[in-house]
């Protein structure tokens, strides 16, 4: 039997990311699942890239809604994770918060690398550079087809420079996300974002337990 930890030794961080193509309703879970890790008495911190930080939040506006090149882009969504890494996440990780952040570097995958069709081993590099180890721990992915999505966003809100792509853009997003999962299955955790949201709460709250 393993000893009783010293009771003045922190929790371990624990790093959790959220991910899926826009529409798939993983933002309203996300809120959900902070507050269970609350009642399980620890403290979380709720999160998102791009942005997290105020320099972050600023690249997010830019990335969101100011046209550029695809590079760019790329590189805009690294720089704000790097930031966001640093000033944010590691030092909530140190104190062994729960970090919950929406969305993380399998969206540069989806987005710039499956979506914009920019090189894979050149955001693998960027990836090396500025993530390095600290990956999440736990991958909630919300997964559901691409026009289920468009017709959910359509109904939602004004759309972005990535929402306002094609169902073909959101269907190639869709397949790096599946990439991805296949390629960890270990870290991943795919949720049917068709079914109903109480039934995608319970999927969460049995995907919970092996944390
Ligand atoms: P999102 O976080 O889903 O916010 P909202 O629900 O308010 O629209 O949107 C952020 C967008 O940024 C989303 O369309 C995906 C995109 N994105 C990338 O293209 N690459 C990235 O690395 C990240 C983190 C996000």
């Amino acid at each position: 039997m393993s000893p009783t930890p010293p009771r003045d030794v922190p929790p371990r961080g624990l790093f959790i990311s959220f991910e899926g193509i826009d529409g798939a309703g993983k933002s309203s879970h996300v809120d959900w699942m902070a507050q269970r890790w609350r009642e399980l008495g620890r403290e979380v911190i709720v999160t998102r890239e791009p942005g997290g930080t105020p320099l972050g939040e600023r690249l997010r506006e830019l990335v969101l809604h100011e046209p550029m090149d695809e590079h760019t882009e790329l590189l805009l969504v690294a720089a704000a994770r790097n930031e966001h890494l640093r000033a944010c996440i590691l030092p909530a990780l140190a104190r062994g918060c729960v970090v919950i952040c929406d969305r993380y570097t399998d969206s540069t995958y989806a987005y710039q690398g499956y979506g914009r069709g920019l090189s894979l081993d050149w955001i693998a590099a960027l990836e090396r550079e500025v993530v390095g180890a600290h990956r999440p721990d736990r991958t909630y992915l919300f997964d559901l087809p691409a026009e289920v999505a468009a017709r959910r966003r359509a109904a939602a809100r004004a759309a972005d420079r990535f929402e306002a792509q094609d169902v073909t853009f959101f269907e190639r997003v869709r397949a790096g996300y599946r990439a991805r999962q296949l390629a960890e299955p270990e870290r991943f955790v795919r949720l049917g974002g068709e079914a109903r949201r109480a039934a995608v709460g319970a999927e969460l709250a049995m995907a919970i337990q092996p944390l």
